[in-house]
């Protein structure tokens, strides 16, 4: 459930309209909705309050500083992966002993940014990687728990770019990898071995692919224990789908009836580290009809956003819904089907494809639903476009919570050389 909806002929977030923040901060624009984000972080966290799991959220879906916030205040922990996510994080006000970081190519210097701050875990890819927290720790004089990532083989049935949990992905390693280096924690005493930690893919829509791996992950655990290893914690990643289009996928309560009858029998600690579930549904991308044209029988509408401001469409054939801000009537006016296209120099700048829409005249809002997760962190500069601004809605009020960019941003740190000059 979102809090998007129609009331009186025109789109609302919460209690504002939507068309009045297009008016005063322009388009293209994204647009949260504070109590959606919240409606979701929650849902999470009641499904799995038996075993009092910690909700990490994945800041890669949206890494806005007020999102953060958000989260922070209603009690989230954090999965960052990068440098840079984690002094976000922390700028947001996140508890560190909330805080496990994942990436397959972690930088020393963002290593020993991480330690410093006393994150919870290591999302640990690699033996290399394992060595090399080792080495850092010992110079920092420092002890770290760090889980191992394992990748359990298991298809999530979703888009391939999206897929991490099989045979020829670069995420995790394999199960004898793990079972060597739990075999072998002596070899590193800066480091606790604590922790486990799955990731699947993402846009997962149903249970049995998370019970699968979850599985194998136990069967791991066991074997460590009669090793005299003692795993503590069980992070079993994102991956949560949401409503794009006309999928049906698991709910967060749904997920939790399949999977806690195996969790709550290993009396694990249980962190899940959910992002598109609860920032996806709660933002939209607002974006202006600037041109309409026929060619060869088609029917374009020329947004001012492109697959700079929202890729999805394009590097994955996402669907998102488009929808008209302004309804006349009941819907029940003219029908037409559109190419919805940005100004972007590419034949793949599309946010929708032969799209059947009430039918549009230049000026009027379209809203591209469901681009709360991945739409504006996955944003650039192409086409020397500046980013668009970031809005949040709470009841009945409203707050820029990211400038839009300027042209002038955009050539910061640039130079022209001596030579040129
Ligand atoms: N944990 C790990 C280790 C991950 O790699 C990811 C996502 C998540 C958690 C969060 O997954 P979620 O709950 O959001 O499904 N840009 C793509 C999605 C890439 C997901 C990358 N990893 C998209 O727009 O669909």
């Amino acid at each position: 459930m979102h809090r998007f909806a129609y009331k009186n002929g025109e789109l609302w977030c919460e209690q504002v309209r939507v068309s009045e923040i297009a008016r005063k901060i322009g388009t293209p624009l994204y647009l949260y909705s504070y109590n959606t984000i919240l409606d979701h972080y929650r849902q999470v966290q009641k499904a799995f309050a038996p075993v009092r799991a910690l909700i990490c959220f994945a800041v890669k879906a949206n890494s806005n500083l007020a999102v953060c916030r958000a989260l922070v205040k209603a009690g989230a922990g954090f999965d960052v992966v990068s440098g840079g996510e984690l002094r976000k994080v922390l700028q947001a006000g996140a508890n560190p002993k909330k805080i496990v970081y994942a990436s397959v190519g972690k930088t020393p210097s963002e290593i020993e940014a991480a330690i410093r701050s006393g994150i919870l875990l290591f999302n640990v890819e690699s033996s290399q990687e394992l060595e090399r927290i080792e080495q850092i720790c010992r110079r920092l004089r420092r002890r770290q728990q760090v889980s191992l990532r394992l990748n359990p083989e298991v298809d999530p049935h979703t888009h391939s770019f999206i897929t991490t949990g099989h045979k020829a992905s670069k995420f995790g390693m394999d199960l004898k990898t793990v079972l060597a280096l739990l075999r072998s924690h002596r070899h590193y005493p800066h480091l606790i071995i604590s922790g486990l930690h799955i990731h699947i893919g993402s846009q997962i829509l149903e249970p049995g692919p998370f019970r699968a791996a979850i599985r194998k992950a136990l069967a791991v655990v066991e074997k460590g224990k009669r090793w005299g290893i003692r795993i503590q914690t069980l992070n079993i990643g994102g991956g949560l789908g949401i409503i794009y289009h006309r999928e049906t996928p698991q709910t967060a309560a749904e997920y939790a009836r399949a999977v806690l009858p195996l969790l709550q029998r290993s009396r694990l600690k249980v962190i899940l580290e959910p992002g598109r579930y609860i920032v996806g549904n709660g933002g939209i991308l607002l974006t202006r009809v600037l041109y309409l044209k026929q060619s060869h029988s088609r029917q374009f509408a020329i947004v001012d956003a492109g697959m700079n401001d929202l890729i999805r469409p394009s590097l994955y054939g996402a669907y998102h819904q488009i929808q008209p801000v302004m309804v006349n009537g009941k819907g029940t006016g003219r029908r037409a089907r559109y190419e919805i296209v940005g100004p972007i120099c590419e034949s793949g700048d599309f946010l929708a494809k032969n799209r059947l829409l009430p039918t549009i005249k230049g000026g009027d809002l379209l809203a591209v639903m469901g681009a709360g997760a991945y739409g504006f962190v996955m944003a650039s500069n192409y086409n020397t476009r500046p980013r668009p601004a970031e809005v949040m809605v709470r009841d009945n009020r409203w707050h820029v919570v990211r400038d839009r960019e300027t042209v002038r941003d955009l050539f910061h740190g640039e130079r022209i050389p001596g030579f040129l000059r």
